[in-house]
């Protein structure tokens, strides 16, 4: 039997921070080698809210580089942008027919955002999970490794498929279901100034998140502004101690230390002597990452030559499995 297949995305706007590091890249990287892996840059996702055209270009030249710097191999892995093939907007479309309205409306994130734009709502915003669906059902992707705020969308992507294989489907499985890949660890990284929200690229502090691509002097000046409690001594899963939980979740994962080991090294600390460790610990494990980033941004022609490859690759499947569905369709095709 053949490798699994795993497929995920990130979008091109702002700057990656740590959540998304800890709570997907980090997971693509280490399971790498057990699947046939495709990482995509979702560009189309990143205009459902107002974006800039001036920098959508670069941004997405960025995550791809960011991808290769957080150790994406090529040898394991395929890495293209979302725009680049058009099987995308088409399969959205065909999806987006079967799809009912309520589904859409129900999306916790949708609700979110939505709240956030006010009058200014686009209809893209609330059809993003249905292009979700589509990046994912085109690969056939067996697993999809993504943060906890994305298991709703997992799950309609699979009510999606499931409708319409059952609609179309003739006793077939058209699209395959997919599940997700959540690790406990990271899913869920928190706000560095309110532990209870998560770290997010749209808040407006940027004292709120630590960036990948962050130099040494501004995560040092973030972590000692951070959140904390006045309480004595350090703890796990405490709920009244969400940033004291956040923050050496954090210690843990950069330190590649287990949770018993954080916990006997730090349980006495007090945030005088914690803060240093944190800063050091999380400077120490984005050095490479940004070395490497600034590598690959100094070649372009490399970094085009990979995307390049990756649109052919990644077009070949989905373009197998739109042509699939538009035979179920009904539409005339021909291969
Ligand atoms: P986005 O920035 O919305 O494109 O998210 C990209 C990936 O990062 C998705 O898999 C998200 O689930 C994950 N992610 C985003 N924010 C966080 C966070 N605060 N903690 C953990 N994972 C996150
Ligand atoms: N919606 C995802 C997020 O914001 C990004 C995304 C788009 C994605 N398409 C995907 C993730 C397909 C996994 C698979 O995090």
């Amino acid at each position: 039997m053949g490798k699994q297949r795993v497929l995920s995305g990130v979008q091109p706007t702002g700057n990656l921070h740590i959540g998304n590091y800890l709570g997907a890249i980090r997971n693509w990287v280490e399971g790498q080698k057990e699947y046939d892996n495709f990482f995509c840059v979702v560009d189309l996702h990143a205009i459902t809210v107002p974006h800039n055209p001036a920098t959508l270009a670069t941004d997405t030249y960025t995550i791809a580089a960011l991808y290769l710097a957080c150790g994406i191999d090529l040898n394991y892995s395929t890495i293209f942008v979302q725009s680049h093939i058009p099987a995308h907007s088409e399969l959205t479309w065909f999806l987006n027919c079967i799809t009912p309205l309520n589904w859409l409306t129900d999306m916790i994130q949708f609700k979110e955002k939505a709240i956030k734009q006010g009058e200014n709502v686009g209809a893209g915003l609330l059809d993003y999970p249905v292009l979700m669906a589509a990046d994912i059902l085109l690969y056939n992707a067996d697993k999809v490794p993504v943060g906890e705020d994305q298991k709703q969308h997992l799950e309609l992507t699979r009510d999606i498929a499931v409708r319409f294989n059952h609609q179309f489907g003739q006793g077939e499985t058209i699209l395959k279901l997919p599940d997700p890949l959540i690790r406990k660890e990271g899913a869920r990284v928190m706000s560095l100034t309110d532990g209870t929200s998560k770290m997010s690229k749209s808040d407006p502090s940027e004292l709120s998140r630590i960036n990948l691509l962050d130099p040494p002097d501004v995560i040092t000046k973030k972590i000692k502004r951070c959140k904390t409690d006045p309480v004595k001594g350090l703890e796990f899963d405490n709920p009244e101690r969400p940033e004291c939980n956040n923050l050496l979740t954090l210690y843990e994962l950069f330190s590649g230390k287990t949770k018993e080991e954080v916990i006997t090294e730090c349980q006495d600390m007090g945030w005088g002597k914690f803060k240093p460790l944190l800063t050091e610990t999380t400077i120490e494990a984005l050095t490479p990452i940004q070395t490497k980033y600034k590598e690959v941004m100094d070649d372009k022609g490399y970094l085009e030559s990979v995307l390049a490859e990756g649109r052919q690759k990644a077009g070949a499947i989905a373009n197998q499995t739109l042509e699939k569905v538009k035979k179920a369709l009904g539409y005339s095709v021909s291969i």
